[in-house]
């Protein structure tokens, strides 16, 4: 992983970071992920021996783009303080724990320039709760199932043997439920203000259109005081 600051004049357009971006890079942002898969992303016959022995699945299968910068978003982030003018997360801060979701939004408060605009894209775990109180007694048992997979607070069942490996490799839990309150109160802790929900592909973002993907989100901006 690579430790080299992000120069803003490599980015005339503007330093706007997206952070956690999966494989979906667009060229207008400067995309950061840690995927064990983008390690694989030159070697297809690997990948594909690990499906056939079961450590991945089809979803694993893509071709990540060579534009994403391999980097852990528990540390610190590659920028001088007060130069990003944007930042993007969708679907990421959950899977952190909370102390380093923490720290992951003072870090970005710290690389931005005062004004700069934080969105975060997010799973709907209220709406998950409510799903689930609808669902009565559940007497088939989906409701309970459904809520379960949701939160992805945990595989159905014990991973072992090959599955263990890939659980233990994959960062795909989620590690706190990211309720609306929990995170306004966690992004005003790190010094942004302002603090706006908007729907999906609405909001002051700039190219907001290029990098949001997930409607099955709340959307929450920000900006740095
Ligand atoms: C659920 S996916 C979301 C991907 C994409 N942003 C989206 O909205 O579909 C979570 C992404 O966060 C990345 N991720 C999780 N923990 C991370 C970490 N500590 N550092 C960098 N990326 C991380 C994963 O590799 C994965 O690509």
């Amino acid at each position: 992983m690579s430790d080299k600051l992000i120069d803003p004049a490599d980015w005339p357009g503007g330093v706007l970071l997206n952070l956690g971006c999966g494989h979906h890079a667009p060229k207008t942002w400067i995309n950061i992920d840690r995927s064990p898969m983008m390690v694989l992303r030159k070697a297809p016959r690997v990948r594909k021996a690990l499906r056939k022995v079961g450590v991945l699945h089809d979803a694993h299968m893509i071709d990540w783009p060579e534009n994403i910068i391999r980097r852990d978003l528990s540390k610190p982030l590659p920028l001088a303080d007060g130069t990003a003018d944007a930042v993007y997360s969708s679907h990421m801060l959950e899977h952190l724990f909370l102390e380093d979701a923490r720290k992951f939004l003072a870090e970005c408060a710290r690389v931005l320039k005062p004004g700069g605009m934080m969105r975060l894209a997010l799973p709907d775990a209220e709406q998950f709760a409510r799903d689930l109180l609808e669902a009565g007694d559940d007497p088939e048992g989906k409701a309970g199932i459904q809520y379960g997979e949701m939160l992805r607070a945990h595989p159905e069942s014990r991973p072992s043997g090959k599955r263990l490996v890939a659980f233990v490799g994959g960062s795909n839990w989620h590690r706190w439920q990211p309720t609306r309150g929990l995170v306004k109160s966690l992004m005003t802790e790190a010094g942004f203000g302002d603090l706006t929900e908007y729907s999906f592909r609405e909001g002051k973002l700039p190219h907001l259109a290029d990098v949001e993907q997930r409607e099955d989100s709340w959307f929450v901006e920000g900006i740095k005081s």
